[in-house]
Order: C-alpha cells, then sequence, then structure tokens
C-alpha cells in the first residue's frame, strides 16, 4: 500500500490523539465539502442506468462530449496501463504516488522524470507519458500550449499523454478537457475526480475524458457499474450546481492565499501550491512534521524532496491550531 493523506486513524493511534482532537491537513481535499441532497430510497435499492443525467452534467461542466464516469479517478489509473501492449512510460516524478506503481503492475517500463525531462520525450522511445497539472504535491502548472505540443509529438507513434486533472477546477486555465480524445487531441486522456473541489473524495467520483475507441476499451475493462448509484446522484447534483461552484472557488482561493501568508510568516514560504494545498520544501521537514503531529496538526510528509504539504483548515479554531503549532514548532524564521 502507497502512502497517501488522510490516515487519521493511523495518525489517532500512531500519536495517541483522539480522532476528534486532530486538525488534518494531510490532504488536498476541500474542508467544506458540496452539501450532498438527501438520497432517495430507490437510489439505494436500484441499479445505476446511464441515462440519468449524470453524463449531461459532466459533460457541460467538463466542456467534454466523450467521458466515462468510474469510481474514482484512481480507476482509471489502474486500468489505463491494462489498455496498451507493454511498453516505455515516462511519469512526472515527483507526483502522485499511484502512477508509476500502475504502470509496472501492468508490465511496462517506467522512467520517472522531473518536469523539464519529460518535456523533452517524443514518441520515438516513449508510448505514455503521464503527469498531473496541476501537479500534486508540488502545484507545479504546465501550460495548454506545452501539453499540446507534446501530445502532437507523442502522435506520430499514436503515444498517450495523460493529464490528471484532479486539481484543476478552480484554476481551469491550461486544463485540456474539453479537447481530450476529440480532433487533434485523438492522444490526450484527461481524468477528473470529484474528491478535492467538491470535497466529496469519499464518493469515489471520477471520470476520464478521452477518444470513444480508449473509452470502450475502459468500459469493457471494468465492467458494468463501475460507479455507485449514490454515488452518481450525488455528483449530478454537484456537477449541475453552478452557483455552490462559484462560492467555493471564491472560498478556496481566500483561504489557500491566506495559508501561504501564515506559512510565509512562519518561516515556511510555499515553493508551490494550487487553491487546495500549498507546497514547502525544507530541510528540516521531517521534524517539523513529527513536531506538528504531537500537537494534534497532520500534514502530509514527503521524503524525496524533503518537503511538507499543508491542506486548507476548516475553521476558525484550526486556523488558530495551526497557527500556534507554527509559531511552537520552531519553524527555520523563529529558530
Ligand atoms: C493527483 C491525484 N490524482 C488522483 C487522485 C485519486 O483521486 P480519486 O479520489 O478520484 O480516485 C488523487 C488523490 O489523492 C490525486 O492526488
Amino acid at each position: 500500500m502507497l502512502e497517501h493523506g488522510g490516515r487519521l486513524h493511523l495518525a489517532s493511534r500512531r500519536y495517541g490523539i483522539a480522532m476528534s482532537d486532530w486538525v488534518d491537513l494531510s490532504t488536498g481535499i476541500a474542508p467544506w465539502p458540496y452539501p450532498v441532497p438527501e438520497i432517495p430510497l430507490s437510489v439505494w435499492q436500484r441499479l445505476p442506468e446511464d441515462d440519468d443525467g449524470l453524463i449531461d452534467a459532466a459533460q457541460s461542466y467538463y466542456g467534454a462530449a466523450n467521458l466515462l464516469p468510474l469510481n474514482g479517478s484512481q480507476a482509471a489509473i489502474l486500468a489505463l496501463p491494462r489498455l496498451r501492449s507493454v511498453g516505455t512510460v515516462a511519469v512526472l516524478a515527483p507526483s502522485y504516488g499511484e502512477y508509476a506503481p500502475a504502470w509496472r503492475a501492468a508490465g511496462h517500463r517506467v522512467i520517472e522524470c522531473a518536469a523539464e525531462d519529460l518535456l523533452q520525450q517524443d514518441g520515438d522511445a516513449i508510448d505514455v507519458i503521464m503527469l498531473a497539472n496541476p501537479n500534486n504535491p508540488d502545484g507545479r502548472r504546465f501550460s495548454r500550449a506545452t501539453l499540446l505540443a507534446l501530445a502532437w509529438r507523442l502522435s506520430e507513434r499514436n503515444a498517450w499523454l495523460i493529464v490528471d486533472e484532479a486539481f484543476a477546477d478552480v484554476d481551469g486555465e491550461n486544463s485540456l478537457a474539453n479537447m481530450a480524445g476529440m480532433a487533434g487531441a485523438e492522444n490526450v486522456i484527461v481524468l477528473r475526480s470529484l474528491g478535492k473541489f467538491f470535497g466529496l473524495a469519499g464518493t469515489r467520483v471520477g471520470f476520464c475524458i478521452a477518444a470513444p475507441d480508449v473509452l470502450s476499451c475502459l468500459q469493457e475493462t471494468l465492467g458494468p457499474w463501475p460507479l455507485a448509484h449514490p454515488s452518481r446522484f450525488i455528483a449530478k447534483a454537484g456537477l449541475g450546481d453552478t452557483a455552490w461552484q462559484a462560492a467555493q472557488k471564491e472560498k478556496l482561493r481566500a483561504a489557500s492565499g491566506c495559508l501561504a501568508t501564515l506559512l510565509t510568516t512562519n518561516g515556511l514560504p510555499p515553493d508551490g501550491g494550487t487553491a487546495l494545498f500549498q507546497y514547502v520544501q525544507c530541510a528540516a521537514a521531517t521534524a517539523l512534521y513529527e513536531r506538528l503531529a504531537q500537537r494534534g496538526i497532520l500534514v502530509r510528509h514527503f521524503a524525496e524532496p524533503c518537503a511538507l504539504r499543508f491542506g486548507l483548515p476548516e475553521n476558525e479554531t484550526a486556523w488558530a491550531r495551526l497557527e500556534n503549532a507554527l509559531r511552537q514548532c520552531g519553524c527555520p524564521a523563529n529558530s
């Protein structure tokens, strides 16, 4: 099992702090989830059907014609490697830790590349390039033009460009969602998730946007009903609620800005981030992680490069706890 954020039960056991006493900043999940509607009993009882309006809501939200709902974008991360014959795959590093193991498990040769090297790759040697935009954990952004140029080079050998846009909801200007799988970008595959911006990681809703032939192979691999009926019901409501989305964007932008300021004030200026998290490279990251955890503040630690990722505090109490902990923890500027 790879390490992921949000493992509050484990942290609670490890540090002897009750679950309810933690400020969990270890994920990039919005602390204010979409207020899910009441789910009719029939939705629990009946099998989901394709024409329940979810596809229409998703097509309109993402501006994409061809998409497949999934049990989280994780389902596509695991299944896509099985849709191609074995080849060479270049994966962005550091990035979301699930990509490289999924391709390796399906027998592919995986090269992990820094962004600059990844962008130099072309279709002569590479069958697939996979990256996140914006990237997790460092928030790095790739412009649409850069990605389309990369996709164009890859297309000569029918190589894929897979862009994981799990964190693209707030700042979508670089998104390829409305082009993936369409004329001129047939080899582009985009993954989206309702886990982060909508704060609905537990519903396990994701989408793959790609050319129809890729989607039908993916659908065949995943089998019938890849997404539970209650999750479809909730996703349809969230994707169609433009007023809530606009308010959520404002709230997340403001909170992320405050978080960057708070970290900077305490000697930890972020090296990158998105509306959902801030990323700080710091030689003392391991010690700082420990000291914060001892105070019931759970953040995400990365070993290579040595860094911490901070998600957004939910409320005044959480902000105050974070601020106090940062003051006490002997951050570089305070020590
Ligand atoms: C970049 C990225 N992609 C995908 C996922 C998985 O998302 P989902 O909940 O849709 O499976 C995560 C979860 O942390 C992520 O950070």
